[in-house]
């Protein structure tokens, strides 16, 4: 999978891709993840990428020429299953759209600012719009990262067993059991029992009694769907 997000903002995405799992599963081959600076496709002298939006009102929008430059090169250079848009009025991420989106070969993120996008950018060029959540961020950087993050654990190879994203919360449609390491007590603090009493079946029946309590105290909605 590749994966090519456009941001008028590279720098801040250097860092969530270059440490841990996600490094990793760059260095193994199993992702590509390629940050491409809008400014590098204006073609005006000033190298502007916004301007006011028409009718008036307060705030810049994306031009749509430096996004289109962008998009035809690399739609050019390879096929893409998704050209996604980061907007706080797209569809809301969830575990299930992070599975699905794993499944797929490369995708574009398009990040927005201020205003956002040129609206033809969106009837034109974009596939799916998502949403990291009902707030508005200062761009859409944080939250591509974000939907990058979520994809790209889930590759065949990118966790170990340990780790494996099969025991995640909202996997399962549950949130995951609490879970606790050494030591046993901790200033009167105990472990529960069942799970130093090395019984496996009895530890997986606690854990998920643990998980529907924790699902109906915590997301009674996922219950009811
Ligand atoms: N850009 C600004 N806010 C955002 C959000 N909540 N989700 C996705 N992109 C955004």
């Amino acid at each position: 999978m590749r994966i090519d997000i456009i941001t008028l903002l590279p720098r801040l995405l250097d860092s969530p891709f270059s440490h841990s799992i996600l490094k990793r599963a760059q260095d193994k081959g199993l992702v590509e993840v390629v940050v491409h600076d809008l400014r590098e496709f204006s073609t005006s002298k000033q190298r502007q990428l916004d301007d006011y939006a028409y009718g008036g009102g307060a705030g810049m929008v994306m031009m749509i020429e430096p996004i289109d430059l962008c998009i035809s090169k690399l739609k050019a250079e390879r096929d893409y299953d998704e050209v996604i848009y980061m907007t706080p009025d797209g569809e809301l991420l969830n575990q299930g759209m992070a599975n699905e989106l794993s499944l797929k070969g490369n995708l574009i993120l398009l990040c927005g600012h201020y205003k956002g996008v040129d609206e033809r950018v969106r009837e034109h060029f974009i596939t799916r719009e998502i949403s990291i959540g009902d707030y508005v961020l200062s761009g859409g950087e944080l939250a591509a990262a974000v939907v990058a993050d979520s994809i790209i654990r889930l590759l065949p190879g990118v966790l170990s067993d340990e780790t494996s994203a099969l025991t995640d919360s909202f996997q399962d449609d549950l949130v995951a059991p609490p879970v606790y390491t050494r030591p046993a007590e901790y200033k009167g603090m105990e472990v529960p029992e069942v799970l130093l009493s090395g019984h496996q079946a009895k530890i997986e029946e606690w854990r998920y009694e643990q998980s529907v309590a924790r699902t109906r105290a915590r997301r009674p909605g996922m219950l009811d769907e």
